[in-house]
């Protein structure tokens, strides 16, 4: 049988990458060129200065893969490129790299969704095995997904206001840490105590869904109050109260969910991944459900990165899936 290598482009927030990936389960070259710095004196990213990042840095990071690959272009099977959610400015110059490369050198176009690119993360891992659920809590999702087969998502669960990793982020600046927030409170939330009463959203009795803007005004006004009685909080104590309520209802409906629907495995995926407790906590729960397979991938891939996007077009493109030169970046794609 003769190998497949496809390449994999991403450029939905702020960082242009892309990657090659062999069989769809192992990586060739991997590049991830980071704006991260860029940002962070705004404190968030700026679609703007995103675009003209990607602008610059797209043929470098593509000349970069292939030389690190050692390969030609025209070896290639196929090229993935995460067509959406995202802002479309970035997503737009991805999506446009892919078209003229596989126009140029007449290769197929497979389009994929950000988030289906995050849950392949794990086929870099371990092998998936259906029926299985994937938690993706990322800067811009928190979402139960529940997977029969390859290419086949249901979305159970997911939140109905902000993201996991928003939360951390917005948290971090109320505490002025760093932009992004969400490593900043993970390394404190260990050195703290979670002494602070913060809410729990459970929303009702068998949903899946989540809800972390309540908990996050709850911070704020924890401080805010503690400010005006002169008092203070130890930003380690409120890291770790606030982690605590954020991981113990990820963890917990992860596991419910996994019960209810007897998946063989559980995923976790998007850029919350990498944060310690939660990897830990999960890791630790799962030990009730000695049946089903934990996967969790290394922190780089659990942040954006290209070699997810082609581990998930490998599927795709071995389904039929391909993309015409009609196609278009699309900031609020569904899964
Ligand atoms: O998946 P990702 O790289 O980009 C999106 O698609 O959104 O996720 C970025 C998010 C940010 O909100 C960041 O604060 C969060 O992931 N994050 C973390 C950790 N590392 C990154 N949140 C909590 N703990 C971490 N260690
Ligand atoms: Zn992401």
């Amino acid at each position: 049988k003769k190998d497949i290598f496809v390449l994999g482009i991403e450029t939905s927030c702020d960082e242009t990458a892309a990657a090659i990936v062999k069989n769809g389960r192992e990586i060739v070259a991997n590049v991830v060129a980071s704006q991260m710095e860029s940002h962070q004196r705004f404190g968030g990213v700026v679609p703007e200065i995103a675009s003209r990042h990607h602008v610059e840095q797209m043929t470098l990071v593509l000349e970069e893969t292939m030389r690190r690959a050692n390969m030609d272009v025209s070896k290639l099977d196929a090229i993935a490129v995460t067509e959406g959610p995202g802002l479309v400015g970035a997503l737009l110059i991805g999506v446009n790299a892919a078209k003229a490369l596989a126009f140029a050198h007449r290769i197929p176009l497979v389009n994929v969704h950000h988030i289906a690119g995050h849950i392949y993360a794990n086929q870099l891992v371990q092998e998936m095995k259906f029926p299985l659920l994937a938690l993706v809590v990322s800067g811009g999702h928190t979402e139960l997904i529940y997977m029969k087969e390859h290419g086949v998502f249901e979305v159970i669960g997911e939140t109905r206001d902000d993201a996991a990793g928003e939360a951390y982020d917005k948290v971090a600046r109320a505490l002025q840490l760093p932009y992004p927030g969400g490593p900043h409170i993970d390394r404190l939330a260990k050195h703290g105590k979670p002494t602070i009463d913060l809410p729990r959203a459970w929303l009702e009795e068998g949903s899946y869904d989540f809800s972390f803007s309540g908990l996050k005004s709850a911070v704020i006004n924890a401080l805010h109050n503690a400010k005006q009685r002169g008092e203070t909080i130890r930003p380690e104590d409120m890291a770790a109260s606030f982690q605590a309520s954020v991981i113990e209802v990820l963890v917990e409906k992860t596991i419910q969910a996994a019960i209810h629907y007897r998946v063989k495995q559980v995923l976790l995926a998007g850029g919350v991944a990498a944060n310690e407790g939660l990897r830990t906590q999960l890791q630790k729960q799962m030990k009730q459900l000695p049946e089903v397979e934990l996967v969790i991938p290394p922190l780089s891939l659990c942040t954006d990165n290209a070699a997810m996007i082609a581990a998930a077009g490998t599927v795709l493109f071995q389904q039929g899936k391909r993309a015409t030169m009609a196609l278009n970046a699309n900031p609020s794609l569904l899964l």
